[in-house]
């Protein structure tokens, strides 16, 4: 290979942006760019790159990056800087075990708040799942689902903690539809699981919850189990 691919050139800038924007237009951009592909796993983001790119200073590119970070979009590795996260990273049956445990107690805490405006809210991400074919925009409405049924969750903090998940869990589920076709079984679990919300009936609908997620880690691990071989030859 003698040509090094610049994946930072598919981003588009469109002229300059005003300085009290900056930290959250970069955010956005680069968090489109890795969750469509666009910025493979791997690619360093310097941060020097992006001052010039946007036509920023450093500093709201360094607060945006310590967000994608937190996100679990980026990585920072030593002498490298900033790079584009794997996909799944090797604790990602892990990380997937620790967000049942806070969504369902997110989940536990929201149900007897949720209004009947919340409740349709989260009907009308399921009917806006129910016709997009757009795998970036499939995960971003399966974000705002289930955000949508913690949001009354009384702990501030708890709910962060769930919602940086989901946006990690956001890039895989792009790869997870593409791959596995779980569309149509994550539509029924949906359904289920907000029909337990609006009776609440906070035992039930923790239990449809925590299958739901259950589903994502038997994924992942069938996953890491199919392609443990080929990364290796990639890799070689
Ligand atoms: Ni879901």
């Amino acid at each position: 290979m003698t040509q090094k691919p610049k994946p930072l050139h598919s981003i588009k800038v469109d002229g300059p942006i005003p300085a009290h924007l900056a930290r959250s237009v970069i955010e956005e951009t680069l968090r489109a760019a890795i969750l469509d592909g666009r910025l493979p796993c791997g690619t360093a983001v310097r941060q020097q790159d992006l001052a010039d790119l946007f036509g920023v200073s450093r500093m709201p590119v360094r607060e945006a990056l310590r967000q994608l970070e937190a996100q679990g979009l980026l990585s920072v590795v030593a002498h490298k800087g900033a790079v584009v996260a794997p996909l799944i990273q090797g604790d990602a049956t892990e990380t997937y075990e620790l967000r049942i445990l806070l969504e369902t107690e997110a989940l536990r805490q929201s149900i007897p708040l949720l209004t009947e405006s919340d409740h349709q809210r989260a009907a009308g991400y399921i009917e806006e799942l129910e016709t997009e074919h757009n795998y970036t925009e499939m995960g971003r409405l399966n974000r705002l689902f289930h955000m949508a049924l913690y949001c009354k969750a009384s702990n501030g903090r708890l709910l962060r903690l769930v919602e940086d998940g989901l946006n990690e869990e956001e890039r895989f589920l792009r790869f997870n539809l593409e791959a596995m076709g779980l569309g149509k079984l994550s539509q029924d679990d949906h359904r289920a699981l907000l029909q337990a919300v609006k009776e609440r009936d906070v035992e039930h609908a923790l239990h449809l919850l925590e299958q739901h997620l259950n589903r994502g880690v038997e994924v992942i691990t069938r996953y890491l189990a199919s392609t443990s071989g080929q990364t290796r030859k990639a890799n070689r």
